[in-house]
């Protein structure tokens, strides 16, 4: 299978979210495996977006994000309910997005160098929280709705291969 994701740099934001949905859709097609999913979703994001860090913490014992899948440098491996960005996106329920991480209270960094970031839970068929998706920047202000709108229509395309 050769699937590449790169779009024309003319492209705005939401054409590029748009582009990148349709083609991410079809990769995923028939596919149910977490892990496979997880794995080239990562991948693929990083391609589109050339994203500083993205990729998935997931729930375990409704305690703890584990560490998953992942583009980019080494990383946290454990973050507690309700904790930094990634804790409290599965606490609320809610995408989170940070301008400036340094102006996030409990903001955990596992790299210096990110400076926004936004967090987008999995929400599974039961409504329940199974993970989150995180993408970090390098630079102030990266993330707005349009990634928002973006990201969430990624995690639900995701999580309906999932169930
Ligand atoms: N900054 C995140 C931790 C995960 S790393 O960004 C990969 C947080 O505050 O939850």
């Amino acid at each position: 299978m050769e699937k590449t994701f790169s779009y024309p740099s003319n492209l705005s934001k939401r054409e590029r979210y748009t582009a990148f949905i349709e083609d991410y859709t079809t990769m995923i097609e028939g596919e149910d495996d977490l892990v496979s999913l997880l794995a080239n979703t990562a991948a693929a994001l990083h391609e589109a977006f050339g994203f500083f860090w993205v990729g998935f913490y997931l729930v375990h014992d409704e305690t703890w994000l584990h560490l998953g899948p992942f583009q980019g440098p080494v990383a946290c491996t454990r973050i507690k309910r309700g904790r930094g960005v990634c804790g409290t996106a599965w606490a609320e329920e809610l995408t989170v997005v940070v301008p400036d991480v340094d102006q996030f209270p409990g903001h955990i960094a596992c790299s210096s160098a990110s400076r926004s970031e936004i967090v987008v839970p999995l929400l599974n068929t039961e409504g329940k929280v199974a993970g989150v998706l995180d993408i970090d920047s390098e630079h102030l202000n990266t993330f707005d709705d349009v990634d928002k709108d973006g990201l969430e229509g990624v995690v639900k395309a995701l999580m309906g291969n999932i169930g």
